[in-house]
């Protein structure tokens, strides 16, 4: 009686509960087993993965969060910080089998949004941009994987089984089934299909100024040449002219020689 009176007063978890609870220990272990070919046994991910360590901290955390307990939320998510090298914010939503691969410098912002089945490794930041306020985190849909060190920065959404390269920085909304990669991200893969880039060489970009001079020496060269062929027609016509008298000249005397 007494301990159903504590139970009742401090909430503490039904039955069906806690079933609830062990089965989601359960899915989270063999999300770690199914996608890290280096996980051998179930007491070895139990023991061995910080990333795990994490998410379930954050259960609590969320939890004291939604109830009000806002200081000892944030208290027991540093102290997590400290064991497991991965900052969660109480305030974060995320979904079932979520894996944080190798775990230290991971950071997730406080309305950060994640689906289901989603993978990060390790040096992942889902942060906000410093200029937003309100819902300035992204919001990352299910079987989403964000690659080492990469950062996926303000309210953007990364969609459906999106990948995000390792040192990729994301700042715009990325579509379902693609892969971006680079800083900032570009769409390199989008549903299965390389995607054409545009070149941006930019030591290679032309200057417009020299190509202004390069056009105006070849109208030089091309009115020179004009200039030339006239000069040569003008002296051609003189020296016609020239003749000319002389050839009338020496037809009228050849007939007067005959007579
Ligand atoms: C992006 C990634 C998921 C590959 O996705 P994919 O859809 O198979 O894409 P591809 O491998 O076909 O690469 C597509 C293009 O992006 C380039 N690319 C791939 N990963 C890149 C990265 N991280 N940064 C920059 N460019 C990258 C490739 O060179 C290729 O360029 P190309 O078209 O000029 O040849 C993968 O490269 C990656 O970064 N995974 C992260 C894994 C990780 O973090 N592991 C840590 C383990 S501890």
């Amino acid at each position: 009686m007494r301990w159903r009176c504590w139970r009742k007063r401090h909430r503490f978890p039904a039955p069906d509960r806690l079933d609830a609870m062990f089965e989601r220990i359960r899915e989270d272990i063999n999300a770690v087993r199914e996608r890290d070919p280096a996980a051998t046994s179930a007491a070895s991910v139990l023991l061995n993965y910080p990333g795990l360590h994490a998410i379930w901290a954050h259960r609590v955390t969320h939890w004291l969060w939604g109830r009000g307990r806002r200081g000892l939320a944030r208290y027991i998510s540093q102290a997590a910080r400290g064991r497991t090298g991965v900052e969660i914010h109480p305030g974060a939503m995320i979904g079932k089998r979520f894996f944080i691969d190798h775990g230290m410098g991971v950071v997730i912002g406080e309305t950060t949004i994640i689906g289901d089945d989603v993978t990060l490794y390790q040096g992942v930041t889902l942060g906000g941009t410093g200029k937003e306020t309100g819902k300035r985190h992204p919001t990352l849909h299910d079987w989403v994987v964000v690659g080492v060190g990469a950062s996926v920065l303000g309210n953007i959404i990364v969609g459906e089984s999106s990948k995000v390269g390792g040192g990729a920085v994301v700042v715009n909304d990325v579509p379902p089934n693609c892969t971006v990669v680079g800083i900032p991200g570009r769409i390199v893969v989008r549903s299965g299909e390389r995607v054409r880039t545009i070149d941006l060489r930019h030591g290679d970009l032309p200057d417009p100024v020299v190509e202004m001079f390069q056009g105006l020496e070849r109208r030089i060269d091309r009115l020179d040449q004009q200039v030339g062929d006239c000069c040569d027609k003008a002296s051609a016509q003189e020296a016609c002219r020239e003749e000319a008298p002389a050839a009338q000249a020496g037809r009228d005397k050849a007939p007067a020689q005959e007579d």
